[in-house]
C-alpha cells in the first residue's frame, strides 16, 4: 500500500524507476511538446511537478527561446531537474511548492503553457477542479494547459484492462530494457499499479475520470478541450485560452 504522502524516498525510488514505470514515456514527451508548440508563441513554460526534469529538459531543447518555471515539492526532484536541464540550465528557474497549497497560483508572468505529468491525481476531484480554473487564470491569451495523468477508469471492467494493459507494460519495458524482470518485480512488489488493488479513501493516489477532467477544463473556461492519447490507464488532455 503507498504512504499517504509523497516521500523523498518516492522521490529516489522514481528516479530510479520511472522510465520503466511509466508507459510509452519518451512518446508522452514528444506528444506534450508538440501540443506546446501550437502556442502563439512559448516562452513562458511552467511545469507542475517537474520531477527528475525529464519532460522540462525535453520543452527546453526544443523551444531555445523558452523559459521553464518548473516547480516540485521535493528537493531531491528539483535537484535532478536542475542537473538533468544540463546546458539549458540557465533558463531553467526551479521553485519548492505544495500542489495542493494557493500561495504560488499567482504568477508575475503569463505562461504560454502549463505542463504537468503524473502528479495531479494527488489531488481528490474538488482539488484538480480548482486547480484547473487557477491555471486557465494563469495562461496568457492562446496559452494552453497540457496534463499528463493516471485516470480513473468509470467500471470494473476498465479498471481491469487499464490494470493489465500497464502491468504488460511495465513487464515488456523490463524484458526490453534489461532482459530480466527486476524492474517489473519492483513495481509490483511496491504496488504502483493503482488499478490492481482497492485504494483506501485517503490514498496518495486520487485520479478522476476522463469525463470529469474534461469537464472541469471546459467549466475552467478552457476551449478546444480533448483527449490526445491514452494508454492503460495514462492520458493526455489539453485545453487552451482563448486568444
Ligand atoms: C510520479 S512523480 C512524476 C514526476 C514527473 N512529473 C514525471 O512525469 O516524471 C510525482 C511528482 O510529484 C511531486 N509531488 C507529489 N505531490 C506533490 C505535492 N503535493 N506538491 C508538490 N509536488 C508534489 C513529487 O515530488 C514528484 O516529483
Amino acid at each position: 500500500m503507498r504512504a499517504m504522502s509523497w516521500s523523498e524516498q518516492d522521490s529516489r525510488g522514481f528516479l530510479d524507476l520511472g522510465d520503466y514505470y511509466v508507459p510509452q514515456r519518451e512518446r508522452q514527451m514528444a506528444i506534450i511538446g508538440d501540443l506546446v508548440a501550437s502556442a502563439p508563441s512559448p516562452r513562458n513554460l511552467v511545469e507542475l511537478c517537474c520531477g527528475g526534469g525529464l519532460l522540462t529538459r525535453t520543452l527546453l531543447a526544443r523551444f531555445p527561446q523558452a523559459r521553464m518555471h518548473a516547480f516540485d515539492g521535493s528537493s531531491t526532484m528539483l535537484a535532478a531537474a536542475r542537473k538533468q536541464a544540463g546546458q539549458h540550465a540557465d533558463r531553467l528557474t526551479t521553485r519548492p511548492f505544495d500542489l495542493a497549497a494557493e500561495d504560488w497560483r499567482s504568477l508575475p508572468f503569463r505562461a504560454d503553457a502549463v505542463v504537468s505529468s503524473l502528479a495531479v491525481h494527488h489531488l481528490d476531484g474538488p482539488g484538480k477542479r480548482a486547480l484547473f480554473r487557477d491555471v486557465a487564470a494563469m495562461l496568457a491569451p492562446g496559452g494552453i494547459f497540457v496534463l499528463a495523468d493516471l485516470i480513473e477508469p468509470t467500471t470494473a471492467a476498465g479498471k481491469a484492462v487499464a490494470g493489465q494493459m500497464w502491468d504488460d507494460a511495465v513487464r515488456e519495458a523490463a524484458l526490453a530494457r534489461d532482459g530480466n524482470l527486476a524492474a517489473y518485480d519492483h513495481f509490483r512488489d511496491d504496488e504502483w499499479n493503482l488499478y490492481n488493488q482497492p485504494q483506501p479513501p485517503d490514498s496518495i493516489d486520487q485520479p478522476s475520470s476522463l469525463i470529469d477532467q474534461l469537464d472541469w477544463l471546459r467549466e475552467a473556461g478552457l476551449e478546444t478541450v480533448d483527449v490526445h492519447w491514452m494508454y492503460a490507464g495514462h492520458a493526455i488532455m489539453s485545453g487552451r485560452k482563448l486568444g
